[in-house]
């Protein structure tokens, strides 16, 4: 059964529209942890867009369960990385022209820049996952550097249409099995919704799933504690079978 990571940035983003103090995305986590949130997730950001400095100091000082710090590959965000020490680290591309992280990591062409970068934060004892579309190119060279997981981009699922929607679930669940037998640990995320988590979560060996948008969009109906509760009991009992489509293999 997969965990949930709850990604905060959309409540940073309220604040940050106003530049004022509220909503408060480290007060807030609290309520995502008890609705049963396994991890916070925040992306700092180079432009600092949302998540600020102080709220990943606070977060790490005051949320009781993991912290996963989603960051460029930069000399900058690696020195705040080794200072926070957060739980886990993903590298996630970064265009300061996009509204949100838009594809997977160049990992086979950036193999140099990474493998250093890779070995700095986990000889840290921070442990490193690369952020990467579901292609074998890249799951492979995420292995070769050292990464202890991979997250799987989940948007070109989430993005489908209804009846491409089970070709793309195949190439996850086959990058899933690619990369265990390459030894990565493997998490899931990006464009994942209330209606299109199931299928993901059901597939076995996904360890976590980082889920913000549609999340924090429902906390506006029915707040955080209870709309994390919700998305809590789609991934723990999940229906494993495509609502619509044929499925691929
Ligand atoms: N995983 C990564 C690496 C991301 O960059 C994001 C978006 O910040 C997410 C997961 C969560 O995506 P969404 O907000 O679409 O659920």
């Amino acid at each position: 059964m997969a965990s949930l990571g709850v990604n905060i940035d959309h409540i940073a983003n309220v604040r940050e529209a106003r530049k004022t103090i509220e909503p408060d995305p480290v007060s807030l986590a609290l309520l995502a942890e008890l609705g049963g949130a396994d991890a916070i997730t925040v992306h700092l950001r180079e432009d600092r867009r949302h998540i600020q400095d102080r709220d990943l100091r606070l977060l790490k000082d005051t949320i009781r369960n993991r912290l996963n710090l989603e960051m460029a590959a930069t000399p900058e965000m690696v020195e705040i990385s080794l200072k926070t020490l957060p739980s886990m680290v993903t590298l996630v591309p970064e265009k300061r022209e996009e509204v949100t992280t838009e594809g997977g990591l160049a990992v086979s062409k950036n193999q140099n820049h990474l493998e250093g970068i890779i070995k700095k934060i986990q000889s840290s004892g921070i442990p490193v996952s690369l952020f990467i579309d579901p292609v074998i190119e890249e799951i492979e060279s995420s292995a070769k550097l050292g990464a202890t997981w991979v997250e799987l981009h989940t948007g070109n699922y989430a993005d489908a249409s209804w009846s491409d929607q089970p070709k793309e679930l195949a190439r996850i669940e086959e990058a899933t099995a690619i990369a265990r037998s390459c030894g990565l640990r493997v998490n899931a995320g990006h464009g994942l919704t209330y209606q299109n988590v199931e299928q993901i979560a059901a597939i076995d060996c996904i360890e976590e799933l980082n889920i913000g948008h549609t999340i924090v969009a429902r906390a506006i109906a029915v707040g955080l504690k209870e709309a994390v509760k919700e998305m809590k009991e789609l991934i723990n009992n999940p229906r494993r079978e495509p609502l619509f489509g044929i499925r691929h293999h």
